[in-house]
């Protein structure tokens, strides 16, 4: 046992930084909540009852301190159909839903369920149709025909981040129906996820409705495209895996996770592994962000040099004029440039 706790003890730090720095990962870019519709916010619904007044709508202090908007189906135990409104989709892929309703008790094995339907449509459509049931709900804790408003609260049942399924249309619509007793809608809430702007190894992509399929990404100023960039947004609305690559390009280096530009003065070839590197002698930038440094007036390279070489005097015999550089350096030059005129000399 002593042995078993020696072993272990020391991944115990790695495992937390792990478990921490995962933690960060996911909570970096959490789920946006986009709402469409939200039933608490408007004094009245104007929804269509078929038949007519079968659904009404009142306010009711349900056991609550202020009034509550109420939708109820409380008289002929016949089929009726609440429709809405026509809704704009958004950006919506995935639609969620989170209501809050209660249920009048009925005979044994009796009990209906509150039937959501969704029609997913270019325009408006003005009456109930028969369609598909997204949703069934059934509360198991029934009012009885004797509750008092005030009792109300104590029967509802609050279900969250339901799902309607996909739409596509323009917009939407969605309906209720009911063939039992007496049912109450005291809340709906109607909304979609989304993935937020992300902008991470090198790669941004903008905010997107969940459920959106292969998406594509741009790179970060002063990055290059090495790969295309793909990535999803998951029907939960965070981001899938990232493919494709960005690199910093010529003139910018890498610095927590952006490309910056190297300063004046300092310069960065294309594909070079290292950051920026200080112009050599005799040279200068002509703007932030350079991949490669140009001679200063009056001194020159050779065609051959490449540009991490300094550049020399144009005057052959020497370096007058150039009071900047040291003799180390201009004693190792002279031996490059020597190098090179015999290299010419000798015809290479
Ligand atoms: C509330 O309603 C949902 C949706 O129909 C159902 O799944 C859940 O069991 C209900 N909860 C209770 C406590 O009745
Ligand atoms: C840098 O690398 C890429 C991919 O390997 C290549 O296409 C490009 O020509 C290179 N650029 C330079 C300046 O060498």
């Amino acid at each position: 046992m002593a042995l078993y706790n020696r072993i272990l003890w020391p991944a115990w730090p790695m495992i937390i930084f792990l478990w921490i720095w995962e933690a960060g990962c996911h909570t970096q870019y959490p789920a946006e909540e986009v709402e469409i519709f939200n039933s608490e916010k408007l004094d009245r619904l104007g929804w269509t009852s078929d038949p007519n007044t079968e659904w009404t709508e009142i306010w009711l202090r349900v056991g609550t301190q202020n009034p509550v908007h109420l939708l109820q189906a409380c008289g002929r135990k016949v089929a009726r159909t609440l429709l809405s409104q026509w809704m704009g989709r958004k950006q919506a892929h995935y639609l969620l839903m989170d209501i809050v309703f209660a249920q009048e008790e009925e005979p044994p094995g009796q009990l209906s369920s509150l039937r959501v339907h969704l029609f997913d449509t270019d325009t408006p459509i003005t009456t109930f149709q028969n369609s598909w049931t997204v949703l069934e709900l059934q509360t198991s804790k029934l009012f009885p025909a004797t509750v008092t408003p005030s009792q109300i609260s104590s029967y509802l049942n609050r279900s969250l981040a339901l799902s309607l399924g996909s739409v596509s249309r323009r917009g939407f619509q969605l309906a209720f129906s009911y063939t039992g007793t007496c049912v109450f809608i005291t809340s709906i809430r109607l909304y979609y996820r989304r993935c937020p702007d992300i902008m991470a190894h090198l790669a941004s992509f903008g905010k997107t409705g969940a459920g959106s399929g292969p998406l594509t990404g741009s790179c970060v100023k002063g990055a290059v495209e090495v790969s295309p960039l793909v990535r999803e947004c998951t029907v939960d609305g965070v981001w899938g895996p990232l493919q494709g690559e960005c690199t910093c390009g010529p003139g910018y280096q890498l610095m927590d996770d952006t490309c910056q530009a190297c300063r004046m003065g300092y310069y960065r070839p294309a594909n070079d592994s290292a950051g920026c590197r200080l112009c050599p002698a005799n040279t200068r930038t002509h703007r932030e962000g350079s991949e490669r440094c140009d001679c200063l007036q009056g001194f020159s390279r050779l065609p051959t040099d490449s540009h991490d070489l300094s550049c020399t005097s144009k005057t052959m015999n020497g370096f007058t004029g150039n009071q900047q550089v040291s003799s180390h350096y201009k004693s190792s030059l002279l031996k490059k440039r020597l190098k090179l005129l015999c290299e010419f000399e000798n015809g290479h």
